[in-house]
């Protein structure tokens, strides 16, 4: 059944050619993700090393205009999510994103520090948009397996 799901969600967002990294839709509500992109990266996991900033590229869709944007990324351990750091958690700056949002097509670029101290393990990451600090509405969610190398 899991398998199905998953299947599913892979053809809602993606197709061979446009999805630069496998991506599962983990609760988008307001936008939808069409292509996510890292640099040297043409397919999941990627491989990360410690230490490194790595730039992040979402190409997604928005059915809702909106004045303030946050992200949060997690990885998830052992089915718990563990805060990653995030050098900007505000989303309007530095990302290419102008706001205020319209509705439209739009890229957001940020940097995805592996710090030294995080384990070199096999990690899930949960990379979620809202339209508010708090308790928000969802613009997209996406997750993706990364290996962290040393
Ligand atoms: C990511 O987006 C930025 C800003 O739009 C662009 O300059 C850069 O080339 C993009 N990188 C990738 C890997 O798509
Ligand atoms: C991508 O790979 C090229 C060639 O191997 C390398 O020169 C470049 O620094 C890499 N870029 C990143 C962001 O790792
Ligand atoms: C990564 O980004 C942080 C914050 O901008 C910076 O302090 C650090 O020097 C960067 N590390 C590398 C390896 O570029």
């Amino acid at each position: 059944m899991k398998y199905i799901l998953l299947a599913i969600g892979f053809l809602a967002i993606c197709n061979v050619v446009r999805c630069e990294i496998t991506v599962k839709d983990c609760g988008s509500k307001v936008g939808k993700i069409n292509k996510v992109s890292v640099p040297n990266c043409t397919k999941s996991p990627c491989s990360l090393h410690q230490g490194q900033n790595y730039t992040v590229n979402v190409t997604f869709t928005t059915k809702e205009a909106s004045d303030k944007i946050f992200a949060k990324v997690y990885g998830i351990v052992d089915s718990i999510r563990v805060p990653f750091f995030l050098n900007q958690p505000n989303a309007c700056i530095a990302s290419g994103l102008k706001c205020p949002l319209k509705l439209g097509t739009y890229t957001y670029s940020s940097t995805l520090a592996i710090l030294k101290g995080y384990p070199a393990i096999k990690v899930d990451v949960q990379w979620e948009l809202f339209d508010a600090k708090e308790k928000g509405n969802m613009i997209f969610c996406f997750e993706t397996p990364i290996q962290i190398v040393g």
